[in-house]
């Protein structure tokens, strides 16, 4: 069976605005399906086949978007906010509109961020269950105890009494770490150094999973994910 869609669903989900919008337009005969006026906004078409037009301007169907985005600090990890930039609404290039970062990283942490609208993706990186590795560069104030690898090693008490899993620590210097966690508690690296005494005052992801902050980003930029990246997270494509 061919994949047919409404006509409405389809120019919505690409961002050409809301349902009554785009009946409003469709009434208006500003759109058009394989060159012919459509004056029916429930009209189903097929997105792989047909060509639709918005006001003579070809409208291209996107299923799925896969951005790499270096969230600088200041911006929030969610799709609306009422008080800061989101990351979502950095992502200058997006079809979708339905695009969110798959999981958080909090206000003033930065480094890599992967926004999408692939909730099978989201869900197989962010379930407790799978244990991706996230790896975050950590700058530290106070002095780290001699035994902080170990202790690392073999999970964390954090000061509210939740243990970790245990995690990797590398040190770069006194006070700069690499630190490599397999889940992702509410602010979580901070609270592990918090609990051997230490204050996180900058953090950066560095990788999650497979996929590495591309070096060449300068914060708050982004691109597509290479179709390496794509196959290297499990992302199916007919
Ligand atoms: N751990 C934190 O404490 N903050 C983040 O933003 C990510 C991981």
């Amino acid at each position: 069976m061919a994949d047919t869609m409404r006509l409405d669903k389809f120019l919505s989900e690409m961002g050409k605005g809301s349902r009554s919008q785009i009946k409003e337009a469709a009434k208006k005969g500003r759109i058009t399906i394989n060159g012919i006026c459509c004056k029916k906004a429930d009209e189903k078409i097929d997105p792989q086949k047909d060509s639709i037009c918005l006001d003579k301007l070809p409208v291209t169907y996107t299923k799925t978007e896969y951005y790499m985005l270096y969230k600088p600090q200041g911006v929030v990890s969610a799709t609306e906010d009422g008080r800061y930039p989101t990351v979502v609404e950095l992502i200058e290039d997006k079809k979708r509109k339905d695009l969110f970062p798959v999981g958080r990283l909090d206000l003033d942490t930065e480094g890599l961020l992967l926004i999408t609208n692939d909730g099978d993706l989201a869900h197989r990186l962010l379930s407790p269950k799978k244990h991706v590795d996230k790896v975050y560069e950590a700058h530290i104030q106070g002095e780290l105890p001699a035994d902080a690898a170990a202790r690392f090693a073999a999970g964390i008490t954090l000061l509210d009494g939740t243990k970790t899993l245990p995690a990797e620590l590398r040190i770069l210097s006194e006070s700069k770490m690499l630190l490599t966690i397999r889940e992702g508690k509410f602010h979580q690296v901070k609270r592990m150094f918090e609990a051997l005494g230490c204050r996180v005052c900058y953090l950066k992801r560095l990788s999650m999973g497979s996929l590495v902050l591309d070096e060449s980003l300068n914060p708050g930029e982004y691109r597509a994910l290479t179709k390496e990246e794509r196959k290297a997270l499990g992302i199916c494509e007919d």
